[in-house]
């Protein structure tokens, strides 16, 4: 049994992608807020929904999907049935250091899902505890794995990788909303329009993800000397594209 403290976007995401992917919704017990979101999500995917922390207590795994304020007060109910468990936070102020020092020197984890974990198609930054043995971490990505890619990382690239592949989803919807409306100007529909830029951005991904070639050289590969692909590159240098994105990863960063 696994169990989840919070169900909101990220906690829901990742339970959507679990079940959607195969994971047994009866393994899955989660412990929602105040509001009755879990419950409807609950009705929806088909878990047990529970009231209090300590009905968590025949799991093997926890992850705390809660914010930065509810974070120090699950953590104090958490404690009591923490012992022998492997607890994963994914509340961005839950440093390894923290939950240890509010857990006592139970196995924790902090780590960064993206939204694409929803439909299995996530990435994931991890960090574990000293105290982790390998079968623990295989236990771990046994779970998530059903919800894409899990990396670990030290602490400190935690952070940084978290931005790179979790704020960039909205990046990469503005980008396809801009190369939509783009469309639209000159003549598409809008929703082929959509489908055009959507279809795209998953293929030119694949294909970076499957090809030898790295992103440079497969953008080499599509500029013709004189021709319409590297007068649209030229315009997006032009424009300030690339250091945009920068600029955006650094305003991310920066709070
Ligand atoms: N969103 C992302 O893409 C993302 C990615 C990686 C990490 N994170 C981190 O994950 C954390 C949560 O983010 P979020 O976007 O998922 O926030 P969110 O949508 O506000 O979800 C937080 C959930 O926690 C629930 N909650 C609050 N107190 C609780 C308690 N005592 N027991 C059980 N559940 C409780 C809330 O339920 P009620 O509303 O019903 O009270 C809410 O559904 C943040 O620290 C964020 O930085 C988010």
């Amino acid at each position: 049994m696994i169990g989840f403290i919070g169900a909101g976007s990220i906690g829901g995401a990742v339970i959507t992608g679990l079940v959607k992917n195969g994971f047994d919704e009866n393994e899955i017990i989660v412990k929602g807020g105040h509001s009755n979101h879990t419950k409807l999500l609950g009705d929806q995917l088909g878990f047990q929904v529970v009231k209090k922390v300590k009905q968590l207590e025949d799991t093997e795994v926890i992850f705390i999907a809660v914010g930065a304020n509810a974070l120090d007060s699950v953590l104090a109910e958490l404690k009591e049935i923490a012992t022998d468990k492997l607890i994963v936070a994914f509340t961005g102020s839950a440093s390894v250091t923290h939950l240890k020092q509010e857990l006592g020197n139970v196995k924790v984890a902090h780590a960064i899902p993206n939204t694409p974990v929803k439909v299995g198609a996530g990435f994931t930054g991890i960090t574990y505890s000293d105290n982790f043995t390998e079968d623990d971490k295989k236990k771990i990505s046994s779970i998530l794995g059903y919800t894409g890619q899990l990396v670990e990382v030290p602490e400190a690239q935690l952070g940084i990788l978290g931005t790179v592949a979790g704020c960039s989803p909205a990046f990469l919807d503005v980008f396809i909303e801009a190369l939509s409306d783009a469309g639209v100007k000159h003549g598409l529909n809008r929703e082929l329009a959509y489908d055009a830029a959507i279809g795209m951005a998953i293929g030119a991904s694949k294909l970076a993800k499957q090809s030898e070639l790295n992103v440079s050289a497969l953008k080499d590969e599509v500029t013709s000397p004189g021709g319409s692909t590297i007068r649209g590159v030229a315009a997006l240098e032009e424009y300030g594209f690339r250091n945009a994105v920068i600029k955006a990863v650094d305003a991310a960063e920066n709070e």
